[in-house]
């Protein structure tokens, strides 16, 4: 089509070449001495001009218009080959905003769910203490689970929060140069509690590897690992968190000996509100947005993560980050 296209410009040139010439060969051989002539002869050429770059350009275009007719058969309708590419382009960005607009509808359809199931249950036990249905001593049981049931809200509300921000965030914006192993001691530190409590024994080490980070994030990122290192573990197991660095990058690994991801979970996990456990995370308050949170920062800090996982034997999630250049 570009060659097509070429010659009958070419063609097109060449015409009002030769009307000029003819115009102005017939004017001398005439010996026309008032300017009005050549004037009114060039102004009408200017004008055939004119309405012959109208139609062209109406004439290239119609294909387009046809085609933008029918965005679902792009590929079908394309008048020309050379706009394959741009026929590709449009429809991987098509494909895309489907996908985010999918992903938005069912993300909306699971929190009106998740934030539904506790208010349901802090509103039939307030109701209860209310209308005197609960006895003097299940009160204090009743409050407690409200109490509970409040803090499950307060926790989701937060994690939605964090990953609308983290959404509308470009990736590597404010990142500094920060030293990973320290960031993780710290983060593990403030889980050793849970740990204990869970009577697992949770380790750092490694070496000093620097990483161009946000140092609130790696904290989410690595405190979110080690909680599910933590919870999805048994009595007497471990967490053992590592950092090392070599040519591809500085990696932190967050392995456990836990109860492991069945292999059919293993690709959904990081998927928001989905939870291979669902009786244990549930129980435990989880959200089931740990994981989203933890992909979007690997995002955000240009990073790669690694799972690997065995069920009844362990979990090992792998943040692979790009070397600091
Ligand atoms: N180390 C692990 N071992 C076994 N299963 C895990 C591990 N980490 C995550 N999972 C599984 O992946 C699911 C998703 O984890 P994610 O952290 O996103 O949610 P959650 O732990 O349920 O809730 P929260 O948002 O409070 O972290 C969990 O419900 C659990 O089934
Ligand atoms: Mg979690």
């Amino acid at each position: 089509m570009a060659k097509k296209l070429f010659w009958l410009f070419v063609l097109v040139g060449v015409c009002f070449g030769a009307a000029g010439a003819a115009l102005t060969a017939c004017f001398i051989w005439q010996g026309v001495s008032s300017p009005w002539l050549p004037l009114l002869a060039g102004a009408v050429l200017l004008l055939a001009l004119f309405i012959e770059a109208k139609r062209l350009s109406a004439w290239l275009l119609s294909p387009l218009v046809d085609m933008a007719k029918d965005l679902d058969e792009l590929e079908k309708n394309a008048p020309y080959p050379e706009l394959l590419p741009f026929i590709e382009t449009l429809r991987r960005q098509q494909v895309q905003k489907d996908e985010n607009l999918r992903q938005r509808q069912e993300f909306s359809a699971n929190v009106s769910h998740e934030l539904k199931t506790p208010l349901t249950s802090i509103s039939g036990y307030a109701e209860m203490i209310e209308t005197g249905i609960a006895k003097d001593e299940d009160v204090k049981e009743f409050a407690g689970k409200i109490h509970a049931e409040a803090g499950r809200l307060i926790d989701l509300i937060r994690d939605i929060i964090k990953l609308s921000e983290l959404d509308e965030a470009e990736p590597g914006e404010e990142m500094q140069p920060l030293d990973l192993l320290p960031i993780a001691q710290d983060t593990a530190g403030m889980l050793a509690f849970n740990a204990e409590k869970a009577g697992v024994d949770i380790s750092v080490s490694g070496c000093y590897a620097q990483v161009l980070g946000r140092r609130e994030l790696l904290e989410e990122l690595i405190y979110n690992l080690c909680d599910n290192a933590i919870r999805y573990n048994r009595p007497g197991g471990f967490v053992r968190v590592s950092v090392s660095e070599d040519a591809a990058g500085v990696t932190l690994a967050v392995a456990d000996n836990g109860i492991g991801i069945p292999p059919e979970h293993q690709e959904r996990i990081f998927e928001r509100f989905y939870r291979a456990d669902k009786s244990r995370s549930k129980a435990s308050g989880g959200t089931g947005l740990g994981l989203a949170i933890v992909k979007h920062i690997v995002i955000q800090h240009g990073a790669e993560l690694q799972l690997a996982s065995a069920e009844g034997e362990g979990t090992t999630i792998s943040v692979v980050f790009p070397p600091v250049a």
